[in-house]
């Protein structure tokens, strides 16, 4: 009998030793960049190789994006950054494109208050004053070590030599060529057909890259790049001008942190509804124990469904710009009222979002945003989260700086209790006004456990952002994954409207789906073949650093 006790043992570790070594990451010993692609974060980590940190990779990371993987790498968009120094010390900072000065509440209705279809998704008037430049350049002059010429000069490089087109790159530039020939004309770069194997260089990009590397912020903001960029978005009926991108600046921000289990979690706060969604939702998840129910099993997915319900139906009516509106963040993420919350919560059936208030509003948001995560050789992380919104953005090209810009403008509510893009709901709080920035979802997160750095994460994917994340985080510590493991597995998604569960197709069992069915949940496989893109890096128990880069992309972990 003991025998066998034993042999059993002995099987079940071995199992789960196979499972755990299927899916493995790459791991490293002191650093590492996970990114949509391997170009950038080999620069990154090239970058902390030769004695930056990951301040210095962020810069080198995020501009080698704008060249590798245009569809969201940017410097025509924004984004946020959450940090933990090796000290402990966390932080973060915004730089989300802001509504230009002329910008007004009303401007995408219509004179009988319709919403005007594309104006805020298509075109130059969608456009968000660009924070990225100012975002990367205010991070460096913090805590960069090495000189920006450095920095800089390995992406220069980089758009010289050029990026082969992947397969996946191949079909999504076929998939946008006409709209983009549509709003920026047929003799921009972009409006030639590429192929798989095409090698893509951007000297125009290079050249803009030049100036920023001599003349920092200005060289962007102010003087030649600004002119250009300003008389290409009036050209095109846009509202930025000049004295818009002179007054840009990027804002450090407390960042939201909380405790979940034995976890501290850091991460972003308004104007991206990430940090307070994801707090909202981790509380009312915390007492039910689902690593007994199982991952991805049906009453897992109940638990977390309804509590995202919840909070989305918070995150759409109360967000929004803190320097605009109030947040009642300590009422939000209270224990007592998130326990309230979940009272009319029932195993047996859904809770329908018609009883789930804040009112009749929806928002909508983009999927095509990027996410990267830094761990350097000195301990301190970084995850970064920027976007254009849209793929490729508003779809304007300027041919003479060599980057698309933003449509950032749609993740307003341009008019509440219509959705956006992502079909999010919006209120009040988040409508129009100028300087003010638009809501967002992104949720660039780092996780602590027993006092100490255990993991990076973040993604794209609009309003599956915060649902994505924190799947992952689960994942790891509920569910037992590895990194890659736990980027890897099947994710669904809730967002209180519409009131439906998407699934990625052919991740779920037919048994589970049907009981859902069943219970009242309406099931949705067919909107989203994919949730969202995380790339990710866990702590190991031994230190060394393992790598979730998502296999939904070209997404790739470099390191040492
Ligand atoms: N545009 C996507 C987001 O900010 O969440």
């Amino acid at each position: 009998m003991k025998k066998i006790f034993t042999v059993s043992i002995l099987l079940v570790l071995w199992c789960y030793g196979c499972s755990k070594k299927q899916n493995t990451g790459l791991v490293t010993n002191k650093a590492m960049v996970v990114s949509a692609r391997i170009e950038a974060s080999q620069i990154g980590s090239d970058i902390m190789k030769k004695g930056g940190n990951a301040f210095d990779a962020m810069v080198a990371t995020e501009l080698s994006l704008a060249v590798a993987y245009p569809f969201a790498g940017n410097l025509g968009g924004g984004g946020f950054m959450v940090y933990r120094l090796e000290n402990g010390v966390a932080g973060s900072l915004d730089f989300r494109e802001k509504a230009p000065m002329a910008a007004t509440k009303n401007m995408y209705v219509d004179s009988l208050g319709n919403v005007i279809p594309n104006l805020s998704t298509l075109g130059a008037k969608a456009i968000g004053v660009p924070g990225t430049i100012a975002g990367l350049l205010e991070a460096h002059e913090k805590y960069g070590k090495l000189p920006l010429r450095e920095v800089i000069q390995p992406v220069i490089n980089l758009a010289v030599k050029g990026v082969v087109v992947t397969k996946k790159q191949a079909n999504t530039l076929k998939n946008y060529k006409d709209i983009i020939v549509q709003t920026s004309g047929d003799s921009t770069y972009f409006a030639k057909e590429i192929k798989e194997g095409d090698t893509l260089k951007y000297p125009k990009l290079a050249a803009t890259l030049k100036i920023i590397q001599q003349q920092g912020k200005d060289g962007f903001y102010k003087g030649k790049v600004a002119k250009s960029l300003v008389n290409l978005i009036q050209k095109h009926g846009g509202l930025i001008t000049k004295e818009d991108l002179a007054a840009y600046q990027a804002k450090w921000r407390k960042p939201i942190t909380f405790n979940y289990k034995n976890l501290h979690i850091i991460s972003m706060a308004p104007p991206s509804s990430g940090g307070i969604t994801l707090e909202e939702i981790m509380k009312m998840i915390a007492p039910y124990p689902i690593e007994k129910y199982g991952h991805n099993s049906t009453k897992t997915i109940q638990v977390i469904t309804e509590a995202e319900r919840r909070a989305y139906a918070d995150r759409n009516y109360f967000l929004g710009d803190p320097d605009f509106v109030h947040i009642p963040t300590d009422t939000l993420t209270n224990d007592e009222y998130l326990k309230k919350r979940m009272h009319n919560f029932s195993f047996e059936k859904a809770t329908p979002s018609t009883a789930v208030s804040h009112g009749n509003i929806q928002i909508v948001e983009s999927n095509e945003t990027t996410h990267f995560s830094i761990v350097d050789q000195y301990g301190n992380a970084i995850s970064v989260t920027t976007t254009l919104n849209g793929a490729y953005g508003c779809k304007l090209y300027s041919d003479d700086l060599g980057f698309f810009l933003n449509n950032e403008m749609d993740d307003f509510s341009s008019k509440p209790g219509v959705p956006n893009m992502f079909g999010l709901t919006g209120a009040e709080a988040n409508s129009i006004a100028p300087q003010k920035r638009m809501l967002s979802s992104m949720t660039p997160t780092i996780v602590e456990k027993d006092g100490k750095l255990a993991m990076v994460v973040g993604t794209p994917g609009g309003s599956t952002i915060i649902t994505s994340v924190l799947q992952t985080i689960l994942n790891v510590y509920d569910f037992n994954m590895g990194m890659q493991q736990a980027v890897d597995a099947a994710r669904f998604h809730h967002q209180w409207l519409p009131d439906e569960v998407m699934f990625e197709p052919n991740g779920f069992s037919k048994n589970t789906l049907d009981t859902l069915k069943s219970k009242g949940y309406y099931i949705n496989e067919n909107n989203s073949p994919i949730i969202g893109k995380v790339d990710a890096i866990l702590r190991l128990d031994n230190q060394k650093l393992e790598a979730g880069a998502d296999k939904r992309g070209d997404d790739a972990a470099a390191g040492f």
